[in-house]
C-alpha cells in the first residue's frame, strides 16, 4: 500500500490535471479522481510516477488514499456538478477533512455547502483560481476563503503552486464563508471590464487610425512595456500578430464578433446593484456581450442608418491619446470592483484586505498588470482608503490621462466608433468627481408626483413642496 497522498483534486479536465501536476512539480504526492476512466488513465501516463501522482475512478479509494485531514479540492464547472460531487464524497469525509471549491462558484452557493458541510465537521473553501489552463500548471493566482485555522493546513501546497510576484506567492487567505468565490467573481468583472476597454481601443486604431493587424500588434506590444504592461495587453498583441492557418490574412478577422459569458461578469453586476455600488465599466462590458449576440439584428439596423465617413487621422498622434485612455480606463474598471469589494466586506462580514487582494492578482491571474503593484501600494499605505480615486500616488496619474480620454472620445463620437466601455469610465469618473450632480431636479420630480421629499442644501430635515399649487 502506498503512503497515504497530501493532496486530493477530484475533476481532471485539462485545469485539474494541470493544477494536480503543478502540485506534484513542487514536491507534494498527489491523487486524482474522475468518473471517466480515460482521464484517469491520461493522468497516471503523465505524471510518470505513481507514488507521486496517480488517480482513480473510485470516490471510495480516492477518500481513502489521502493523508487526513484530508486537502480535497474540486475543479469541476460551478453549479450541479459541485452538488453532485459533494454528495458523493460526503458519506466518506470525516470531521476536520478540508474541501476546497477551485471553480467559480456563486458565493451564496458556497455559503451554503459551508454551512451544509459544517454540520459534519468538513471545512469548506471557495477558493477562485484564476490564470486558464497554463496559469494552472505554472502558477495561478489563488484566491481562498473559508475557516481560518483551516486554511493552515492547505496554506504550504497553494503557496507553493502559486504564481509568485518577486518571490510572493499570488495567494492569501482573504476571508471567511464565501470570501474567495466573490473577490474571483470580482476579478472576473473587472476582467469583463478590462477586455472590453482593450477591444474598443483595438477597434479606434484600426477604424480612425487605419492600422492594420501587423502595426496594432507592435502597438499593443509597445504598450505591454511600459505602464500598461498587463497579460490582457500582452495576449492582444499576441493574437494580432496570429495569422490564419485556414485561410489568408490574420485569425482575429476570421473570428465571429459575438461574446460568450459564463456569467461571472453578470453577477458582478448584478451583486454590484444590489449593493448600491455603482461598477458602470462592468455593467457595459456585460451589456456589449450581449449587444454582440444580437448579430442578425445588428446586421440588419446596420442597413437602415447612415454611418460618419471615417477620417484617417495621424496614427502616432491616436496611438499616444489611445495609450492614455486605455491607462485611465483600466485604472477606472479597479476602482469600480475594489469599491464593490468594499462594500461587499462590510456587507457579508469577509473581512477583506483590499492591499492583499491587489497583491495576489499581481502575477498569475487574467487581470494581473504592472498598475496592480501601485494599487496595493495604495490600499497598503492606507487600509482604509474609500476609493482608489482617492489615493493621493493615484491622482496625479489619472490627473495627466484624463484631457488625452477626452479628445480621443470625441473623436470616436465624430467617426461613429462605439465606445461604451471607455465612455462609461470617462462619464463615472466626471460624475465621482462633481461635487454636485443634477439629481436635485431628480428628487424635485420625484417630490413633485409622489410626494416622496427631499432634504435642502441650507437646513436640515425633510421637506415636502405642494408643488402644482405654487
Ligand atoms: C480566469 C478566468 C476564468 C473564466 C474565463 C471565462 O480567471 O482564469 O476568469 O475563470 O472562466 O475567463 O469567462 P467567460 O466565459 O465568462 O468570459
Amino acid at each position: 500500500m502506498n503512503e497515504p497522498y497530501d493532496f486530493g483534486l477530484i475533476g481532471l479536465g485539462v485545469m485539474g490535471r494541470n493544477f494536480i501536476l503543478n502540485v506534484a512539480d513542487k514536491g507534494f504526492s498527489a491523487l486524482g479522481h474522475d468518473l471517466d476512466s480515460e482521464k484517469v488513465s491520461a493522468l497516471k501516463e503523465e505524471g510518470g510516477n505513481p507514488e507521486k501522482v496517480d488517480a482513480t475512478t473510485e470516490i471510495k479509494d480516492f477518500v481513502a488514499g489521502l493523508s487526513k485531514p484530508r486537502k480535497i479540492m474540486l475543479l469541476v464547472p460551478a453549479g450541479k456538478a459541485v452538488d453532485a460531487v459533494i454528495s458523493s464524497i460526503r458519506p466518506y469525509l470525516e470531521n476536520g477533512d478540508l474541501l476546497i471549491d477551485g471553480g467559480n462558484s456563486f458565493f451564496s452557493d458556497t455559503d451554503r455547502r459551508t454551512t451544509e458541510l459544517a454540520d459534519k465537521g468538513i471545512h469548506f473553501f471557495g477558493a477562485g483560481v484564476s490564470g486558464g489552463a497554463k496559469g494552472a500548471r505554472l502558477g495561478p493566482s489563488i484566491m481562498p476563503g473559508g475557516s481560518k485555522e483551516a486554511y493552515e493546513h492547505i496554506r504550504p501546497v497553494f503557496e507553493a503552486v502559486a504564481a509568485k510576484y518577486e518571490g510572493e506567492p499570488c495567494v492569501a487567505y482573504l476571508g471567511p464563508k464565501s470570501a474567495g468565490n466573490y473577490v474571483k467573481m470580482v476579478h472576473n468583472g473587472i476582467e469583463y471590464g478590462l477586455m472590453q476597454l482593450t477591444s474598443e481601443v483595438y477597434d479606434f486604431l484600426k477604424r480612425v487610425g487605419n492600422l492594420d493587424n501587423l502595426a496594432l500588434q507592435k502597438v499593443f506590444s509597445d504598450w505591454n512595456k511600459g505602464r500598461l504592461q498587463s497579460y490582457l495587453v500582452e495576449i492582444t498583441a499576441n493574437i494580432l500578430g496570429t495569422r490564419d492557418k485556414l485561410g489568408d490574412g490574420f485569425l482575429v478577422d476570421q473570428i465571429l464578433d459575438k461574446a460568450k459569458q459564463k456569467g461571472t461578469g453578470k453577477w458582478t453586476s448584478q451583486n454590484a446593484m444590489d449593493l448600491g455600488i455603482p461598477v458602470p465599466t462592468i455593467d457595459i462590458a456585460v451589456s456589449m456581450r450581449q449587444i454582440s449576440a444580437l448579430k442578425e439584428l445588428r446586421q440588419t439596423a446596420d442597413g437602415n442608418y447612415d454611418h460618419p465617413g471615417l477620417e484617417s487621422e495621424d496614427p502616432a498622434a491616436l496611438i499616444r491619446l489611445a495609450e492614455a485612455a486605455l491607462y485611465f480606463s483600466f485604472i477606472i474598471a479597479y476602482s469600480q470592483g475594489l469599491h464593490q469589494l468594499r462594500e461587499a466586506s462590510e456587507e457579508y462580514g469577509y473581512e477583506l484586505q483590499l492591499s492583499t487582494i491587489a497583491k495576489i492578482w499581481r502575477a498569475g491571474c487574467i487581470i494581473r498588470a504592472g498598475l496592480l503593484q501601485d494599487i496595493s501600494h495604495a490600499f497598503s499605505k492606507n487600509a482604509d482608503l474609500e476609493h482608489l480615486l482617492l489615493a493621493p500616488d493615484m491622482i496625479p496619474l489619472i490627473r495627466e490621462a484624463v484631457p488625452s480620454v477626452r479628445t480621443l472620445l470625441k473623436k470616436a463620437i465624430d467617426n461613429g466608433v462605439p465606445m461604451p466601455g471607455l465612455s462609461s469610465a470617462l462619464v463615472y469618473f466626471d460624475a465621482f468627481t462633481s461635487g454636485r450632480l443634477s439629481l436635485n431636479l431628480i428628487q424635485a420630480q420625484r417630490d413633485y408626483f409622489g410626494a416622496h421629499t427631499y432634504e435642502r442644501v441650507d437646513r436640515e430635515g425633510t421637506f415636502h413642496t405642494e408643488w402644482y399649487k405654487d
